[in-house]
């Protein structure tokens, strides 16, 4: 194995983009369904693998909204969070910073209680069992409208402790952060963090409104930020993280290949991206295989790859001390294995 691939795969690193329900393995769908009477339009394991032929993001979005259908109780969100922690424990990831989708559950009668009993458990669990640390992060749903938003909000503040942020994802084009602004205030006076997608498909301008109206910490995404040379300054000046994710920028042809992927533009434009694996079952992989890949594509060196690890503890919301515990950590794996 070379010498990039085998520090990719040991260095200690942070995962901050992530769909828990983006997670969920054709193998483990077809199971609960099965388990809880949900009927899909899928027969086999191969069927299942060829919906996740993807033109845009809605073409995606179409086939995650009807693949969590099978999640109905505590346990079914248990098995599927603490399934993605035991492989981030097997690639290295020490911490999380996870999304998850209440809507798209409430929406179908499952309760907000029976998401979260259900996840917190498995983050609890993986603390004990790997160490792994974790922060949840609400997202809603940008494609409902602001009503529904509200209400989803009302539920997250019985469960602040719970609750590190509020994200925003979804169909972007034609929802812009404008339409959550009055929503995203109230969060962040409840104390909440505020992240968004923006500028995955969407416009520059959708970045922009982000930072102005919905006052993010960090963008997901961003690819298309860099249309904009002062809005580029702008973010590279603000040290802000963007949380960039190869493998579905691929899939949903964000970029037509990985060997254009703006990675190391970004990285040139003095900004501070990180690797992430958005929804890695639909996209065709997890934290370290999003790393290689990219790696590969654009031949990228070792110090790039130590400035994107770093980054990934970097752009994260844990405090200063555990931020500096971690960079200490990470400064004593790379010394030893170099
Ligand atoms: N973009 C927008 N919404 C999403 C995504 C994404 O990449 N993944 C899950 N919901
Ligand atoms: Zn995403």
């Amino acid at each position: 194995m070379s010498f990039i691939k085998r520090f990719i795969e040991e260095m200690p690193k942070a995962e901050l983009h992530l769909h828990i329900e983006g997670t969920l393995e054709p193998e483990m769908m077809l199971a609960l369904a099965k388990r809880n009477k949900v009927k899909l339009p899928y027969a086999s394991l191969e069927d299942v693998r060829k919906a996740y032929e993807f033109s845009c993001l809605q073409d995606f979005l179409d086939v995650y909204y009807l693949g969590m259908s099978v999640l109905l109780t505590s346990d079914d969100f248990f098995d599927l969070a603490y399934a993605y922690l035991e492989k981030m424990n097997a690639q290295n990831v020490r911490h999380v910073e996870v999304f998850f989708d209440p809507q798209g559950h409430t929406e179908r009668g499952v309760s907000f209680d029976t998401v979260m009993t259900g996840l917190t458990n498995a983050f609890d669990k993986a603390k004990r069992d790997f160490g792994i640390s974790s922060k949840l992060i609400m997202c809603f749903l940008r494609h409902l409208p602001e009503d529904s938003a509200f209400e989803t909000l009302e539920s997250a503040c019985k469960c602040k402790s719970y609750i590190h942020g509020v994200g925003l994802d979804s169909s972007e084009n034609g929802h812009p952060p404008s339409k959550f602004e009055r929503v995203f205030k109230q969060a962040r006076e409840s104390g909440f963090v505020a992240v968004a997608h923006a500028g995955e498909e969407g416009p520059p301008a959708y970045v922009s409104e982000a930072l102005d109206l919905l006052q993010i910490k960090r963008i997901d995404h961003g690819n298309r930020l860099l249309e904009d040379g002062a809005l580029t300054r702008r973010v590279a000046d603000s040290g802000m993280a963007m949380t960039v994710c190869p493998l579905s920028n691929k899939r949903l042809q964000v970029v037509e290949d990985l060997s254009n992927h703006p990675l190391r533009k970004m990285l040139k434009a003095g900004l501070r991206p990180t690797i992430n694996s958005d929804d890695p079952s639909y996209f065709g992989g997890y934290m370290n295989e999003n790393y290689l890949a990219l790696q590969t594509a654009l031949d990228l060196n070792l110090d790039e790859i130590i400035q994107l690890g770093r980054n990934s503890f970097l752009g994260s919301f844990m405090t200063d001390k555990e931020k500096q515990k971690s960079l200490d950590d990470f400064d004593l794996f790379t010394q030893k294995f170099r």
